[in-house]
């Protein structure tokens, strides 16, 4: 039975019913349902809008439900309209009349709100906990790892010498912000809206405050209006989901490339690798490129939620039941993405002596030649084109800097000696690399350092 007989001469028609019902979806929110209601109702009591004795009736037999559909003595009735019919109405077929008492001074608008909020604030936990899961694997692996030399790329051109710990940190600074963006969007997100009502607000005197504090909430909506509209914080959880997915799949792209017989950087464990029906030697990345794959599903579910958000007039409209949907399966796919990137980049085997030799071609080391003349006086722009013209004469010659005879330095120009040799050493140049942030073997172990302390502060 629908919430809203008394007016209607007609059932809904069977199909139509299918078409407007939520249950299938918003069955997740069942315990945050039953949570929003076990507050609203101990606050009915003790305003003294309803009789105490029936607040403590409902509120009793709303833990029972719980309970029940916790340990599966209770199940969702799928025929429902949506979650808050379904559990209202075991309500009053458990207790009866009391029952019916629990909607006084709410409507579904403010309660949806409520809920989906209580269940995004759950879900973050979960998501915050393999971001950090995440991050954990990535930090291991970058202290293993601080002084694994490999080219560091613009372009996808060899640049630099880095260090393989240093490539790493980059994705683990990337991730910490997103956990940043998580807390800060669920600071928004923790507010009540319940009071709001349909729209404009009620005329019984609830007490707001103290159903957001039995909540843990940090405070109440200022606008009723906007209380019962506002979707912003699941627009901003899909916002921040996306980004993680940037960031995972720029890491994915980069494992799909290393693990090719190009690269040969790394190479992933076979419980995180697949193989081919007809091609017995392949070896496939496939749950990394399902990740690259899965962002632009992630990006579509902000953009179902943008679009359906988009130009809805205040306050409530249909159009807003669309949005759990989109925001839940991108929680899913996120916190499934995480959690399977983890363990398969823990158990990745790292190629140093590939990287390195990697390192050794490509003249990764000529800005570190050219550094070398800036420090015996030449301006950096001379430096630059004598070292243009060393590379030109290595690649005629087939030769690299560190094998160019000294007689040919010195012919381009005669600051240079013997040491330059020391100079443009790759080891050399990346331990050179100490500026803070630098990716020198022992910045690298300060960063990891300063990781590991921030880690620690989230036990506390
Ligand atoms: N299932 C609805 C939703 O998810 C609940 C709110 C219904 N409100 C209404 N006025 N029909 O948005």
């Amino acid at each position: 039975m629908p919430l809203w007989t008394g007016r209607f001469k007609k059932s809904l028609d069977k199909k139509t019913n299918d078409f407007n019902s939520s249950i299938p979806f918003d069955c997740r929110m069942a315990q945050q349902d039953i949570r929003g209601s076990v507050a609203h109702a101990t606050m009915l009591g003790k305003q003294g809008i309803i009789d105490k004795s029936e607040s403590d009736k409902i509120v009793a037999s709303l833990k029972e439900i719980a309970a029940d559909l916790e340990c599966g003595a209770l199940e969702i009735d799928m025929t429902a309209e949506d979650i808050h019919t379904f559990v209202e109405g075991e309500l009053t077929k458990r207790i009866g009349d009391s029952g019916k008492r629990l909607h006084t001074a709410r409507s579904r608008n403010d309660q949806v709100a409520l809920d989906l909020r209580l269940y995004l604030l759950d879900q973050c936990k979960v998501l915050e906990e393999s971001v950090k899961s995440l991050i954990e694997v990535i930090v291991n692996k970058a202290e293993e790892n601080y002084d694994a030399v490999m080219p560091g790329y613009t372009h996808l051109q060899r640049a630099q010498p880095v260090t393989f710990g240093h490539h790493l940190l980059a994705y683990a600074n990337m991730l910490m912000r997103d956990l940043d963006r998580l807390y800060d969007c669920k600071k928004r997100m923790a507010v009540s809206p319940l009071g709001s009502g349909a729209l404009a607000g009620t005329t019984y005197p609830l007490d707001r405050e103290y159903v957001a504090e039995l909540l843990g909430l940090n405070g109440v909506s200022d606008n009723s209006l906007d209380g019962v509209s506002d979707r912003d914080y699941a627009l901003e959880l899909l916002s921040t989901l996306s980004i993680i997915m940037v960031h995972l799949s720029r890491f994915a792209e980069e494992i799909i490339a290393w693990c090719s017989w190009e690269f040969k950087f790394i190479e992933l464990d076979d419980a995180f690798s697949t193989g081919s029906s007809i091609m017995p030697q392949k070896k496939n990345p496939d749950i990394a490129e399902l990740v690259r794959g899965k962002a632009g599903r992630v990006f579509g579910d902000l953009q179902t939620l943008l679009t359906v958000m988009k130009g809805i007039p205040l306050a409530y409209n249909k159009d807003m039941q669309e949005d759990k949907e989109a925001v839940f399966d991108a929680l899913d796919t996120v916190i499934m993405c995480l959690d399977t990137f983890a363990p398969m980049l823990e158990t990745a085997t790292v190629n140093r002596e590939n990287m390195r030799n990697a390192a050794a071609k490509g003249f990764i080391n000529a800005t570190d030649c050219a550094d070398y003349l800036v420090y015996k006086g030449l301006p950096f722009r001379d430096a630059y084109k004598a070292t243009g013209m060393l590379v030109a004469t290595c690649i005629d010659k087939g030769l690299t800097l560190e094998t160019l005879p000294i007689s040919e330095y010195k012919a381009v120009c005669d600051l240079f000696d013997e040491d330059v040799y020391t100079a443009i050493d790759l080891d050399e140049c990346v331990k050179k690399r100490t500026v803070k942030g630098g990716p020198s073997p022992e910045c690298v172990l300060a960063e990891v350092k300063a990781m590991k302390t921030k880690m620690d502060n989230w036990n506390k």
